[in-house]
């Protein structure tokens, strides 16, 4: 059969629809991607495009089993046994000790989004080859939409190579088999039910309170709202004093009022009732020549700008940015952050060590005024080249620019969403001339 080509309307279309069923969002980079994971279904029904397929999903799939074979195809489902390892170091040194300090013998834990089973088995096994926990009433439940891994999960066989991360005693302890694969023991499955749950459904059909949840790279494929819901639903099924764990892209700083980080992406239920849904609280910086601010919580990022240039990069998926302030293209001097090379240099760096990547990297360049125009000096022309030349080389997107002119510029920057409002110092300018108020 000919390649497979996927038109606006249909990638549009499958997008809406996973994101409406799962909470998935695709980003408009990945068709290449929808195309080869959907090209099967297409086949598989013989069809002789995705129009055709899209109007099956649309008027042939009443019970909606095509849809969810479509979601398993788009699923991410990556995973390993002790991913993280330092969650199940937090499990047994503050979670467990913690219960047995309020005289509990009891644990519930629940692993949303188990994908293969990886993350349930390994806690299975931390929690079984714990001789303090003998007698207690341990529970563990595992979920995922896709039932194709959830199957695989529930199988509890695994190639050899995979198990390679177990450490040596467990894997002697609870693995069996001597071929190519390995199977997990009937104790650990004792220990886990495993359940088809789609987190954004509502109601989950669960009763259970649970003293850890574990939501580990899930979320980082929902948006903010998505995300906000599904946090607020986990506090609620989250017993007193309860965990909560993310992945190591994922965080819950807007949450504070109700999740307290307690560790590295670990989060303690707190407070009564949950918050009202509201916005995430922003804080407000205000930086200088040579300063260079980036932040994973919400932040509105201020600055005053002559001849200088601010750089505010973004990077969508894990919501973290940030934002520099550098007087002069090159040279050398005591900060140097005061110049360009220097100050995106650690702007980047800085939003790596918070889980950016800079390959998802989008910039706003702002600045740049021609403001002492009597001067004759160039500097403000050199700077604004030297940025865009700059992130051209780094390969980062210039989402959008207010560069040039002869007032100087306050502007800032949000963090958490890289929208970025200017104004001239001298007259506020509209709405219409923000830099790159990309909604
Ligand atoms: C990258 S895996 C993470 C597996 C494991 N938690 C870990 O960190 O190793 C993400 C899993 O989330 C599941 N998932 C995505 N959207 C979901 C939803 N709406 N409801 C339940 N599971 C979902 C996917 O099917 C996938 O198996």
């Amino acid at each position: 059969m000919n390649e497979l080509s996927l038109a606006d309307e249909e990638f549009a279309a499958i997008r809406e629809l996973l994101k409406a069923t799962a909470g998935i969002h695709i980003s408009a980079e990945k068709r290449t991607l929808v195309v080869a994971r959907l090209a099967r279904r297409v086949r598989h029904y013989g069809l002789a495009s995705f129009r055709e397929y899209c109007a099956l999903l649309r008027e042939r799939d009443p019970g909606g089993e095509e849809l969810g074979e479509m979601v398993n195809c788009l699923t991410t489902n990556k995973t390993e046994f002790f991913r993280e390892p330092h969650h199940f170091d937090f499990l047994r040194q503050r979670l467990i000790p913690e219960l047995r300090a309020r005289g509990s013998r009891r644990l519930r834990i629940w692993s949303a989004g188990c994908s293969t089973g990886q993350e349930p088995y390994s806690l299975a096994m931390t929690l079984a080859s714990d001789p303090s926990l003998t007698g207690w009433d341990i529970r563990i439940l595992a979920s995922d939409i896709d039932t194709h891994v959830l199957a695989t999960a529930e199988a509890g066989r695994y190639p050899a190579t995979a198990i390679t991360d177990v450490p040596e005693p467990m894997r002697r302890e609870y693995f069996t088999g001597a071929g190519p694969d390995r199977e997990v023991s009937s104790r650990l499955r004792a220990m886990i039910q495993f359940r088809h749950i789609n987190l954004i459904e509502e109601p989950w059909p669960i009763n259970a309170s649970f003293d850890a949840i574990f939501c580990r790279n899930v979320t980082i494929y929902f948006d903010q709202a998505t995300q906000d819901r599904l946090y607020r639903r986990f506090w609620k099924q989250i017993a007193p004093a309860g965990y909560l764990f993310a992945g190591h892209s994922e965080n819950l700083f807007w949450l504070r009022e109700i999740f307290v980080p307690s560790g590295t992406t670990v989060y303690r239920k707190a407070g009564d009732r949950p918050a009202p849904a509201s916005t995430p609280k922003t804080r407000e910086v205000s930086i200088m020549e040579g300063d260079v601010h980036a932040a994973r919580e919400p932040t509105a990022i201020s600055t005053l700008l002559g001849s200088c240039i601010a750089v505010g990069l973004f990077d969508p998926e894990t919501k973290v940015g940030g934002l520099n302030h550098f007087a002069i293209a090159e040279g050398q001097g005591s900060n140097p952050q005061r110049f360009g090379a220097q100050a995106m240099e650690t702007l980047i760096s800085q939003l790596c060590r918070l889980g950016a990547s800079v390959d998802r990297l989008q910039a706003k360049i702002i600045g740049g005024g021609n403001v002492q125009a009597h001067l004759r000096n160039d500097v403000a022309e050199q700077n604004i080249a030297f940025a865009r030349r700059y992130l051209a080389e780094r390969g980062i997107p210039v989402a959008a620019e207010r560069v040039g002119g002869e007032a100087a510029m306050r502007l800032s920057f949000e963090t958490h969403t890289g929208r970025c409002r200017v104004w001239a110092v001298t007259a506020p300018i509209d709405d219409s001339a923000h830099a790159g108020d990309d909604r």
